[in-house]
């Protein structure tokens, strides 16, 4: 797509009227803003008639707006205004299960037998014997199973995404720390259905049930939403959890995780359990994936953008062979979620990024399945902490030079620019709380901090009404005074995003590993083959000032553009000899050099 993808949370960006959420509106509003910081494109999570339970992504009608953020009269001047500033727009398309509130849903509860009595996984109720367990190993019901007869069980022992809850009050039994040896229950991904007598399958909350992708029906119809979107204007969509559409057709059970690897305080879903069948099922992948990809070939005077979300293939850190990406490079592959997993005060190594930089980014201009794949970059998003919660400010600053200087599709979450925090937890009153399944995630979905009004001028409503609080900090930390200082995170932002978009080598140049004479410090350049003179960003990971030499640059003289300590200043704009000259770095310091003509 070529620049920048700023994602939205339509509920927190800007509230047009006053009602204390986020609407289409607003955003219309602020393109002047994300035109001038360097945006591209940007992406907008679920503004869908949603049924309240998972931030929108439990879709009622995929085919319209909620009223609460506007109509589909906004959206389509949200299209025309972007485009006349040269933004694109992406929506987010969510195949994988609706809201029980969607219309399918009642639909296929009433009528088994009906058009979509086959629309989601229903399978009829085991029946145990005397002496078989109520509930697979570590598996519980929770309040899925209300008014399931004795004696039936679950189909199997898949468990929900969403099973937090259950490692929180042990958490909370144990005193914080659950001791090593404990496994800790998740709950069944299956709910039942006193009407049909069967269960249905809802790997997210109970309220969000998996539509049947087998089902040719339901691809057509979920395919006929991407149209809908893409007719009225859409260039792209980011595809939510694509690896969950494909499931193993006779529900086998998962194995169990091995001994040693199982860690009872570790609340990543994805990371317990070897999830071979109920996700990332690879051998129905070759069936699917090509009709989704088959909606954007029918505009063929329109580059459709696709990026989709595969968190399982990220953490196993094996993402250039990922089959999702390989299977269809068009498909535009997946989040670079394995860089965002490391990007954490654990992970902050140089030899641990420099590996992944490496292997990911060389993948796109080596591997024949990748060549033409659009590499990306992601630091944070809706669903994690914010990057400055995780990494501390001065080593994020780093972490936004290395991502806006790498090849590739550079995604920014709303307030990344600004480099707002997550709000505390604690600082979120109870009454406020939205994300009570998964409990964590408010955190990074407060509002934006625009200015120094009421509310940090995301809304005229009273503080009382708004979606989400306001961090307190907004009086230190908002856009409108970060935009008068040079140094600020802001001003970082958006110098990197006009250097990058004015730069032919780092829009669109290859990936060059560099070696440097320092363990701390990593580098890498960006050049097209031919050329003798690159960019080189180079970043030093420790908490030291340190000295450094970079081994492989090819070309002797450079000059500092961008600083993610100092932004822009002017004793930067000396020359410097990379082959007899050593570079200094402040702690945690990241360097972009450009080459002197
Ligand atoms: C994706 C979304 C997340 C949502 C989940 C279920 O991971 O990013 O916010 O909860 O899918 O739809
Ligand atoms: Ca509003």
């Amino acid at each position: 797509m070529g620049g920048a993808v700023y994602e939205i949370y339509p509920r927190t960006f800007y509230d047009s009227n006053g009602d204390g959420i986020g609407d289409i509106a607003g955003i219309i509003d602020k393109l002047p803003y994300l035109e001038d910081l360097g945006i591209r494109t940007i992406w907008l999570t679920p503004f869908y008639p949603h049924g309240g339970v998972d931030g929108g992504y439990d879709i009622r009608n995929h085919k319209d707006v909620d009223p609460e953020f506007g109509s589909i009269e906004d959206i389509k001047r949200l299209i025309e205004q972007a485009h006349n500033l040269g933004i694109k727009v992406m929506v987010d398309f969510v195949p994988n299960h609706t809201s029980n509130k969607h219309e399918w849903f009642a639909q296929s509860c009433d009528d088994p037998e009906g058009q979509f009595g086959n629309y989601y996984i229903w399978v009829d109720p085991k029946k145990r014997g005397p002496n078989d367990p109520k509930m697979p190993e570590n598996v519980v019901g929770g309040d899925r199973l209300v008014g399931m007869p004795e004696e039936y069980t679950v189909p199997n022992n898949w468990t929900s995404i969403f099973s937090i809850s259950e490692r929180e009050k042990l958490k909370k039994q144990y005193g914080g720390t659950i001791p090593e040896g404990v496994k800790v229950p998740a709950v069944t991904a299956w709910v039942w259905h006193p009407g049909r007598r069967q269960f249905y399958l809802a790997e997210f909350t109970k309220e969000q049930p998996s539509l049947q992708w087998a089902n040719p029906t339901v691809r057509k119809a979920q395919t006929d939403v991407l149209h809908f979107w893409f007719d009225l204007g859409v260039d792209g969509a980011r595809i939510d959890v694509l690896n969950h559409i494909l499931k193993d057709p006779e529900l086998k059970d998962e194995e169990p995780v091995p001994d040693g690897e199982y860690d009872p305080n570790n609340d990543n879903p994805h990371d317990q359990k070897t999830q071979k069948y109920m996700v990332s099922y690879k051998p129905v992948l070759k069936l699917y994936i090509p009709q989704i990809q088959a909606v954007a070939d029918k505009y063929p005077d329109r580059s459709i953008q696709f990026v989709h979300e595969d968190w399982i293939t990220a953490l196993k850190g094996d993402m250039s062979g990922d089959q999702i990406s390989k299977l269809r490079p068009e498909l535009d592959t997946a989040f670079n979620l394995a860089r965002l997993l490391q990007t954490n005060k654990e992970g902050w190594r140089a030899a641990i990024h420099k590996r992944l930089l490496d292997l990911y980014h060389l993948a796109f201009f080596t591997d024949p399945d990748l060549i033409g794949g659009i590499p990306n970059e992601v630091a944070s998003s809706h669903d994690v902490d914010r990057v400055v919660t995780r990494l501390g400010w001065h080593a994020s600053r780093a972490a936004a030079l290395i991502m806006l200087t790498a090849p590739g599709t550079p995604y920014i979450y709303q307030g990344e620019e600004g480099g707002f925090p997550n709000v505390r937890y604690e600082d979120i009153p109870l009454r406020m709380r939205r994300d009570a399944d998964m409990g964590l995630r408010d955190g990074e979905r407060c509002p934006m901090m625009w200015s120094r009004r009421k509310n940090a001028g995301f809304s005229d409503a009273p503080a009382a009404n708004l979606w989400l609080p306001v961090d307190p900090n907004y009086l230190e930390l908002n856009l409108e005074d970060q935009a008068k200082d040079p140094c600020s995170f802001y001003s970082l932002y958006r110098a990197l995003l006009h250097t990058r978009n004015s730069s032919e080598e780092l829009s669109h140049g290859g990936y060059n590993p560099m070696e440097t004479d320092h363990q701390d410090v990593l580098a890498f350049g960006r050049s097209h083959p031919e050329e003798r003179r690159q960019y080189i960003t180079v970043v030093n990971f420790s908490e030291k000032e340190v000295e450094v030499a970079i081994l492989n640059a090819k070309q002797n003289l450079a000059r500092i553009a961008i600083s993610s300590e100092t932004v822009l200043t002017e004793d930067r704009s000396k020359v410097i000899r990379l082959d007899q000259g050593r570079i200094k770095l402040k702690p945690y310091e990241a360097l972009l050099l450009e080459p002197v003509a």
